[in-house]
């Protein structure tokens, strides 16, 4: 997959950054700069296009997800996860997600499928990526997720329904709101940046 690696301090965990629908791979290394500034970072461009916008898998319309890719799509993250690994000498099991909408499901989806994918989470507007599953045990994993009160794509009873769905697997969720819709202002990123530090 296409992506950016950059060396940060050896000893800290690696951010996946994640970008939203028509992102690419530069678009959240201003956001880990804010968030954990010494860390190495693997960024990842997503591998589907939609009309040309890069996304880490297809959907039939807004909101409704390609199920089928999705998995198949999260499985193969997971294993350019595990080969950045190797190839670029960090532990495969001291990783943060960092995403942004789009980038946040295929994250989601990831702590939704294995158990070891991701150390803890930040997730910028997610939405659930697939109903009717049965999660794996993430008890010790720290998720923050930031959401708008007002977001068109991801409504607050879906925000709250992820929740529930990762504090019934365990994990420790904090949820952060803002006042605003789907965009990812300032104030949460800073936000991220208070939960990052009190959580590492
Ligand atoms: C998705 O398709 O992942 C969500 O609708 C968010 C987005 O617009 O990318």
């Amino acid at each position: 997959m296409k992506h950016i690696f950059k060396k940060g301090n050896e000893e800290l965990p690696v951010l996946l950054l994640l970008h939203g629908t028509g992102g690419t791979e530069e678009d959240l290394l201003p956001l880990a700069e804010l968030i954990a500034p010494e860390h190495s970072i693997l960024s990842v461009r997503g591998n589907v296009s939609e009309n040309g916008m890069p996304r880490y898998f297809k959907r039939l319309s807004e909101g409704v997800f390609d199920e089928e890719d999705l998995i198949e799509r999260t499985h193969e993250l997971n294993t350019f996860i595990d080969d950045s690994a190797k190839q670029y000498d960090f532990d495969r099991n001291n990783v943060i997600a960092i995403g942004y909408s789009n980038g946040a499901n295929i994250a989601a989806s990831l702590l939704f499928h294995y158990q070891n994918a991701l150390r803890a989470a930040i997730l910028h507007h997610p939405m659930v990526p697939l109903r009717n599953h049965s999660l794996p045990d993430l008890s010790k994993k720290s998720i923050f997720i930031g959401a708008g009160e007002n977001d068109p794509i991801c409504p607050a009873d879906e925000t709250k329904e992820l929740e529930q769905l990762l504090n019934n697997a365990g994990a420790e969720v904090t949820v952060h709101w803002e006042k605003s819709g789907h965009q990812l202002t300032q104030s949460e990123a800073l936000k991220a940046a208070e939960w990052f530090k009190r959580y590492s």
